[in-house]
């Protein structure tokens, strides 16, 4: 079904007008859009129409991409929303961002650990820092698992 507006009456936006606003190139659309991200729905001509709410999933999207929450949480997460342009209630935005509050919470922690501790020993096995000695003895760290076991404790 060919379709100009939104199910709130409102005009269904183009690709090109997504991508301007959005700031995403044409390409990265299709890709969100075959990667479930998105949908968009066909005009007469049967070019891609999006609703306005499009733009706010975008602006998500990209944030939750550049704290590094991965593509697939990205989608089971935007799956639960309309895509038709009808309006997501408060409680809906609300469980969205709870959702990644923790997986964000723990990203600070793990972000804030890094600053705090990555000018003195971090347990890697290098014994390259002057208190690596006293924090990592002979690399007992490492009896415990790969990589920066200091950084990576829980
Ligand atoms: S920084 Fe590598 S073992 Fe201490």
């Amino acid at each position: 079904m060919a379709a100009d507006k939104a199910l709130d009456g409102a005009r269904l936006l183009t690709v090109g007008e997504v991508a301007r606003r959005s700031g995403v190139a044409v390409s990265t659309l299709h890709f969100y859009e075959s990667k479930g991200l998105i949908q968009s729905a066909r005009s007469g001509g049967n070019q891609r129409r999006y609703p306005g709410i499009v733009l706010r999933y975008i602006a998500i999207i990209k944030v939750a991409q550049r704290t590094g929450i991965p593509l697939e949480e990205i989608r089971e997460t935007m799956a639960r929303f309309p895509q038709d342009g009808s309006k997501l209630t408060p409680a809906q935005w609300k469980q969205l961002s709870s959702q990644w509050r923790e997986n964000l919470d723990e990203r600070i922690r793990k972000l804030t650990r890094l600053r705090d501790e990555l000018d003195s020993c971090i347990g890697c096995g290098c014994l390259s820092l002057q208190d690596c000695p006293l924090r990592n003895p002979d690399d007992v760290l490492g009896r415990d698992g790969p990589g920066p076991r200091i950084l990576e404790r829980p």
